[in-house]
């Protein structure tokens, strides 16, 4: 059998960069042999974004960090404009061909570093996107592998894009699994490499693995709240448990919207 790429990267002594991640790996591990839980987290994000698409024709979903845009291929229907961004062209090259039907229709896979969200938005998205309510989703715990130092910046991104009549939804991981996802890095070492005891934190729910450089954190309320510390008083801050997922909610002031039934 070959080497694989964690082997390989292992190897050279590099990290682990999501910006060359082969996408089938990270596919096959997350939508086609999904754990139960990974599959609930999953139909609950689509649930929740199809009710945040509530303006239908009026709003635009922007999944930043879309990967191979699964969320986006059962949501694209219910908006305006459904955009995929992400870092890794080879994501979005996947997702092309995973998903031929909704590039036909109303969608965008934009390749660029979520640092530079509306900059890079601006250049590829028509006039009248700018005049939708964006409705901004960061799923699948792509908070928790995003360098702690990058985050704050992608944060003020996205609630930028919000403008004043969008929402931002983080989905996150919740720390008060954690030791399910001990269990799940354990069985993808394809993904993140050969998990040791010293390579979590079971109390702040964080893991970098040694072997290969992968990192990533789970959340509670209370660490997405400290993360999101400036902007409260400012926007509407909302956090929903399900299942394994933790969903928090950042709305405009003014935003009327309905989250009894999220
Ligand atoms: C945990 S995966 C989630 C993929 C997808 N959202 C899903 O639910 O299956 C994280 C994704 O974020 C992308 N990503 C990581 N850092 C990024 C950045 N700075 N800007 C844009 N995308 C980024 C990765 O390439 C990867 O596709």
């Amino acid at each position: 059998m070959g080497m694989s790429y964690i082997q390989i990267m292992a190897m050279k002594k590099k990290k682990v960069l999501w910006e060359s991640l082969e996408p089938m790996v990270w596919y096959n591990a997350i939508y086609k042999n999904p754990t139960v839980w990974l599959k609930e987290i999953f139909l609950a994000e689509i649930e929740i974004t199809k009710k945040l698409l509530s303006s239908g024709e009026k709003s635009s979903l922007i999944d930043v960090g879309c990967g191979t845009a699964e969320l986006l291929a059962y949501c694209y229907p219910h908006c305006k404009y459904a955009i995929g961004f992400d870092i890794n062209k080879k994501f979005l090259d996947k997702a092309r061909e995973l998903h031929p039907e909704f590039l036909r229709k109303n969608a965008f896979l934009v390749h660029g570093n979520a640092l530079h969200l509306q900059k890079v938005l601006l250049k590829n998205m028509p006039q009248d996107f700018w005049k939708t309510e964006r409705v901004v989703v960061l799923v699948m715990n792509t908070l928790g592998i995003i360098p702690e130092t990058l985050r704050k910046g992608i944060l003020k991104e996205m609630i930028n894009l919000i403008g004043n009549d969008g929402i931002l939804m983080l989905g996150c991981w919740n720390k008060n699994y954690f030791e399910l996802g001990i269990e799940w890095y354990k069985r993808h070492p394809e993904i993140c490499g050969e998990l040791e005891a010293e390579d979590y934190d079971v109390e702040n729910g964080t893991v970098k693995i040694h072997e290969s450089g992968y990192e990533s954190q789970w959340w509670s309320e209370e660490t997405l709240k400290n993360l999101l510390e400036e902007y409260r008083g400012k926007y509407e801050l909302l956090f929903i448990d399900k299942g394994v997922g933790i969903f928090a909610f950042l709305l405009p002031p003014n935003k009327r919207f309905n989250y009894e039934n999220l």
